[in-house]
């Protein structure tokens, strides 16, 4: 590939040098031609490397990374680059974000790498037979990406896990929600707490494809920012018997809110009628064990350090109860201004309840503690 000067400009992500198209480090949205790249994923693109990382070191077997979308292949350069592992295969629709990769891949030497140039359905089923799948997946579209989740369900192997990015914020946070119910099959109600919810809608959708094709998927990180939702879940080949899709039901009356199996129009303290979210997942969303083994990565890896600080709040949050309360949600009850976090969550354990900082938001807590008891502690 002739490289121009003008066009396309080499930088270093982690420890891999990634040619990339200039404009994309200039304009506000980085542009779809020539190629694709976000140079403000950096963060999400380091999360990913610190949970396949953790994935690896624990997984027995072939380790294959296959990417459904790579754009200029910056995420899977980096797994062949900074990652220990036998086989990285990635596709793009787009033939000259796969020549920039290919460019790339010489600039690291890396001998570990192939390229393919499909559409991500047909690249993930021609993995989808045994002795094919990846042990590490990745779906990283435009927007939703609700309709790859069959196909990359089907090229992950027994044990290994599938990693998804979704973009379409508004779809997921409430303001579209016939959209949503499209997308995803679950409704959402605007929340605080919308980033947990879009998650939970994302896993609900992936459990109920996952439960169509015969197994069974576990969260095992999840991770939001201003801009994306990202998911990465193992997936088993068992059935999954356990009551893991139901509602969020949530009153904004009184702000009070529980997961359910069933829908439940009245609220448990107000009595009034109540908002319902769903189905989604209700379950847990991070594993501890995982999150530890992530954190154990660190020091390996080149990565960002502010990831260091929200792995932490993963980990104290891990076990901890769903949907987050925010301060300016309480100080707007309370008609003040916000407590300070930690203050809330000290008081909060002082009083017999369970509390903990959240990665979701910088002024969340978690608790057992419903509405009218955090109040009263207040
Ligand atoms: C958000 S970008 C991927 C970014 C990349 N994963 C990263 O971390 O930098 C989405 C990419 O999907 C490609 N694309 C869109 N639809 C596709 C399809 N149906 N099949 C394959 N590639 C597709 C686009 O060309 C684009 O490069
Ligand atoms: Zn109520």
């Amino acid at each position: 590939m002739e490289v121009s000067n003008d066009l396309f400009e080499e930088i270093i992500e982690g420890s891999t040098r990634i040619l990339v198209p200039k404009k994309s480090l200039t304009e506000k949205a980085p542009p779809i031609k020539p190629a694709f790249f976000n140079p403000k994923a950096r963060t999400n693109r380091d999360f990913s490397i610190i949970a396949y990382a953790a994935f690896l070191k624990k997984f027995e077997g072939p380790k294959i990374f296959l990417e459904g979308l790579t754009g200029v292949g910056a995420r899977g350069l980096r797994v062949a680059n900074e990652l220990k592992i036998e086989s990285v295969i990635i596709n793009d629709l787009n033939p000259t974000a796969l020549e920039m990769a290919r460019h790339s891949a010489n600039l690291n030497n890396l001998k570990n790498i192939e390229f393919s140039e499909k559409e991500a359905c047909v690249f993930l089923s021609e993995h989808s037979r045994k002795g094919k799948r990846g042990t590490l997946v990745d779906i990283d579209p435009f927007g939703s990406p609700a309709e790859f989740f069959d196909c990359g369900i089907r090229a992950t192997v027994h044990g290994g896990m599938l990693s998804t990015a979704a973009t379409d914020l508004q779809v997921l946070n409430g303001l579209f929600q016939g959209a949503c119910k499209r997308k995803y099959g679950g409704i959402p109600v605007r929340v605080e707490y919308r980033n947990e919810m879009a998650i939970r809608l994302i896993l609900g959708s992936l459990r109920t494809v996952a439960a169509r094709l015969g197994v069974k998927i576990i969260p095992m990180f999840v991770e939001s920012e201003m801009h994306y939702y990202r998911t990465y879940v193992k997936i088993i080949n068992h059935v999954d018997q356990e009551e893991n899709l139901g509602y969020i039901i949530h009153c904004k009356n009184c702000g009070h809110r529980k997961t359910s199996l069933e829908q439940k129009h009245e609220c448990d303290l107000c009595k009034l009628k109540t908002s319902i979210a769903g189905p989604l997942w209700i379950g847990k969303i991070f594993d501890k064990e995982y999150v530890k083994n992530m954190i154990e990565e660190l020091p390996n890896l080149k990565i960002k350090k502010s990831c260091e600080k929200t792995l932490y709040k993963c980990l104290e949050e891990s076990e901890m109860p769903e949907m987050f309360f925010t301060l300016d949600e309480i100080a707007k009850k309370m008609k003040s201004s916000p407590p300070k976090l930690e203050k809330i969550i000290s008081k909060l354990k002082e009083n017999g309840f369970v509390s903990s900082v959240t990665s979701f938001n910088p002024t969340g807590f978690r608790t057992n503690a419903n509405i009218d008891e955090i109040m009263k502690i207040f």
